[in-house]
């Protein structure tokens, strides 16, 4: 619980962290003209996930080891054994083992199946925007497919899941999509056309949910659907979401972190944080409870200097200080 995807760095203050204005995007992705300082973050970024590829690797290579040295133990064990019958039946009871093992796993991925399936027909409607052609570096963009995937994963591991929707699935957004793992079998909706469209009979409906809004988001209405931006811009397009909702002409909230935590600046979360904060909230129904279990206590007090998050920590130390009673009130 409350683990966050931290390649995504929110950067609440500033356009592009150095206080200039974003600069304008060239109409293919890849080639974006990055301000200095967002260069320095994707590089830092390219250097995390070369690392967390590593530990993949060396994790990977001490599973096989791992494996191997049991099958030798196994065959070790086996062998010392006297007779041919008492062999085969440490062999059944091995295989009987395994078998009792696999069918527990296919009932558990069964349960978690009618649970999707369960809340893709009545759960609450979360959607994905992934309408953001050419904003995102290849390295946001991988970021956001490591967000996508945690999603899903949190959803399919509460009670109640949502019913979650992908829209404006096409381009190279469809493409990285179309490499997640078992990204086929996904019990998620998946639109290849933007918001408006996908949902044109239930504009009253939507909310577009955006740090920028000044509506604050009180509770979740189940009629009502929800719109997180999918973006990994460590908010370097500000405000984007907040006008596009305007331009299409819907509602928009942000949600009620000032009612729970000091805060020294507007606060951007990751896109996973906040479907992770909605599914808590549907649970639990108390916002307080659902911001400490996303943002988790190490990331709001860690010291400073931490060379892999300290970009995220730093944004997360400004902002997650619980509020003492008297704030509250
Ligand atoms: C990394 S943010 C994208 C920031 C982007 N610059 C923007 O203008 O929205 C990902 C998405 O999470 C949602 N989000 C993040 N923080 C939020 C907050 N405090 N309240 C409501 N939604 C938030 C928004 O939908 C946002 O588009």
């Amino acid at each position: 619980m409350g683990e966050v995807v931290e390649s995504e760095i929110p950067n609440g203050d500033a356009a592009n962290g150095d206080g200039a204005p974003p600069e304008e995007p060239s109409a293919e992705a890849g080639e974006l003209p990055l301000s200095k300082s967002a260069r320095k973050r994707l590089l830092k970024q390219q250097r995390r996930e070369e690392k967390k590829a590593e530990k993949k690797k060396a994790a990977k290579e001490e599973k096989r080891r791992k494996a191997e040295e049991r099958r030798r133990e196994w065959q070790e064990k086996i062998s010392s054994v006297a007779t041919e019958e008492e062999r085969a039946a440490i062999e059944e009871s091995r295989l009987a083992a395994r078998r009792e093992r696999m069918e527990a796993r296919a009932g558990e991925r069964e349960r978690k199946r009618q649970k999707l399936t369960k809340g893709m027909e009545e759960g609450q409607r979360i959607v994905v925007d992934l309408d953001f052609p050419g904003l995102m570096a290849p390295a946001e963009i991988n970021s956001l497919m490591q967000q996508i995937m945690y999603c899903y994963a949190v959803n399919g591991r509460c009670d109640s899941p949502c019913h979650l929707c992908l829209t404006g699935c096409t381009g190279e957004i469809a493409t990285q999509l179309q490499r997640l793992p078992g990204y086929d079998k996904w019990l998620i909706r998946k639109e290849s056309k933007p918001y408006p469209e996908v949902f044109h009979d239930q504009k009253d409906s939507l909310v577009y949910l955006t740090a920028d809004s000044d509506n604050v988001l009180e509770e979740l209405d189940p009629s009502k659907i929800y719109i997180i931006g999918g973006l990994v811009d460590r908010n370097r397009w500000k405000g984007i979401t907040m006008k596009k909702a305007k331009e299409d002409g819907i509602k928009t909230a942000k949600l009620p972190i000032s009612d729970y935590l000091k805060m020294s600046t507007s606060m951007v979360l990751t896109v996973n944080q906040v479907v992770e904060i909605l599914l808590r909230f549907l649970e639990t129904k108390d916002w307080k409870n659902s911001f400490f279990q996303v943002i988790p206590q190490r990331k709001r007090c860690e010291a400073e200097g931490d060379e892999e998050e300290d970009e995220y920590d730093g944004e997360m130390k400004k902002i997650c200080i619980e509020k003492s009673p008297e704030e509250l009130e």
